[in-house]
């Protein structure tokens, strides 16, 4: 609680009072490399083994796309976002706005494999990911006197990873059937369509949340329009990679065991 206190104190200062003063953004490639590059090699000397709670099945680990390699994946992202946003790095905001669609549809990805392999729909653990994702913002939010779509990451994440949970939870007991799950995500698909590409529909769906959606922008609306309008689609993209995941994976352990003398082989069905 101290150390989180004192972290929100410190954002108070920079941010309201003129202690530290101001200083203009300035962006200069070579150091936004530098620093870039400096972290990777901090960030090797840490890389550490796969360890064996990490691993679902004892002694099988996940091939790709395993939880310690997506949020391996998040943090580099992570990191990226903040140097841009600190250097105000307009040159790559393509790249940027490419890899928050990533992490997008690692909310899709990640959330669907959670939910249809460990079938925990608890609302517990789904409040605590939720308080997870919004914590820090909630804060910043009263201490700094900001909006909360200021930080509209949180919310896009939350209305997504909501629509995942409320999409697999509902009726989760035929989860298993395949056909439901296809309707599912058409149905996903067409509330996405519903909400964003008919005129008028988005403004009334959103119009009970306005006092969540304020901004400084007129109207308010539009920055939540523009904003989770830009990665509408991933998530399911990232739902639809996560059913066959499984399947895919089988086919890789399938390959791995085969040994390397096989992989010229190929044409054998494995
Ligand atoms: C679900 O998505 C949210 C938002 O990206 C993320 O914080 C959370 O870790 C995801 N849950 C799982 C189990 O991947």
């Amino acid at each position: 609680m101290s150390e989180f206190g004192s972290f929100l104190i410190f954002c108070y200062i920079c941010y309201c009072t003129d202690l530290f003063g101001e200083f203009k953004q300035v962006y200069n490639r070579d150091i936004f490399l530098f620093l870039y590059i400096l972290v990777i090699i901090l960030a090797s000397t840490t890389s550490s083994k796969v360890k064996d709670e990490d691993t679902p099945v004892a002694g099988k680990s996940i091939l790709y796309l395993n939880r310690n390699q997506t949020e391996e994946w998040k943090g580099w992202m992570q990191v990226l976002f903040v140097m841009y946003h600190y250097f105000g790095a307009e040159e790559i905001t393509n790249i940027i706005r490419v890899f928050v669609a990533a992490y997008v549809w690692m909310t899709g990805f990640g959330n669907f494999s959670y939910y249809y392999v460990r079938k925990d729909f608890s609302i517990v653990r789904f409040s605590q990911m939720m308080w997870r994702i919004n914590l820090l913002v909630a804060f910043c939010c009263i201490v700094l006197d900001k909006h909360y779509m200021d930080y509209y990451i949180c919310p896009m994440h939350t209305f997504f990873t909501l629509m995942v949970y409320g999409f697999l939870g509902f009726m989760n007991k035929y989860n298993e059937l395949g056909s439901v799950i296809a309707a599912k995500i058409f149905a996903c698909l067409l509330v996405i369509v519903l909400i964003y590409e008919v005129p008028g529909v988005f403004d009334v769906v959103w119009s009970p949340f306005d006092f969540l959606l304020e901004t400084s922008y007129d109207p308010p609306i539009d920055e939540w329009r523009f904003r989770s309008g830009l990665d509408r689609y991933i998530w399911i993209v990232g739902m639809i990679y996560a059913y066959y995941h499984p399947t895919v994976e089988r086919w890789l352990q399938k390959l791995e065991e085969t040994g390397t003398n096989c992989e010229y082989q190929l044409k054998q069905p494995l």
